[in-house]
């Protein structure tokens, strides 16, 4: 079992995890849940509580649950199981059971689901959500650049409630 981690005691490198490793974005789906392949986020301190920001987009399965549940995961991958975060990175909850298709192991926080197979998982609260504004950017070339077809992510903060380390 993952044993909990102080969050002050949390060395990790989240730039690296996310740019190289990537991490499942993980929020229940009833009694089920679909992990998603997140790159883009970041982990820091605001409203005094450390914190970690996803952003989904809104053609994303994700987006849904994300929107619905008060509570989403974080898992990281070793290194060998690439393949796990490949797939959920490219195959949609709408279409396949990723747990089923990559054989995770869902472990269940009362709360919100995560996988037995992460090095570390972040157990999040949602505190804030909301869509990025094309009218906000003030570098007009990072909007044109990721957004031609104006489909903004959503912004998710949540508060990092327990870590876990696998
Ligand atoms: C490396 C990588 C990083 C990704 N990062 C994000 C992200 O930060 N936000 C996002 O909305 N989609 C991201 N995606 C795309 C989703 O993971 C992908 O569209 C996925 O199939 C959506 O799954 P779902 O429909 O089950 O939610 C990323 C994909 C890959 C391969």
């Amino acid at each position: 079992m993952p044993r909990k981690l102080e969050i002050k005691d949390l060395d990790a490198n989240f730039f690296t995890l996310l740019n190289d490793r990537w991490a499942l974005l993980t929020a229940a789906d009833g009694e089920g849940c679909n992990p998603m392949t997140v790159s883009w986020g970041g982990t820091g301190i605001l409203w005094g509580k450390p914190v970690a920001t996803v952003y989904v987009r809104p053609q994303r399965y994700t987006k849904g649950l994300m929107d619905r549940e008060e509570y989403f995961s974080l898992s990281f991958l070793p290194e060998d199981r690439h393949d796990v975060v490949a797939l959920c990175g490219s195959k949609s909850g709408r279409d396949v059971d990723k747990v089923k298709e990559c054989g995770l192991t869902v472990l269940k926080d009362e709360k919100v689901p995560y996988f037995a197979e992460a090095e570390l998982t972040l157990i999040c609260r949602k505190v804030y959500q909301q869509d990025l504004k094309g009218e906000c950017f003030t570098d007009p070339e990072v909007d044109g650049k990721n957004y031609p077809k104006k489909d903004y992510h959503r912004m998710y903060i949540g508060e990092i409630v327990a870590a876990l380390r696998g």
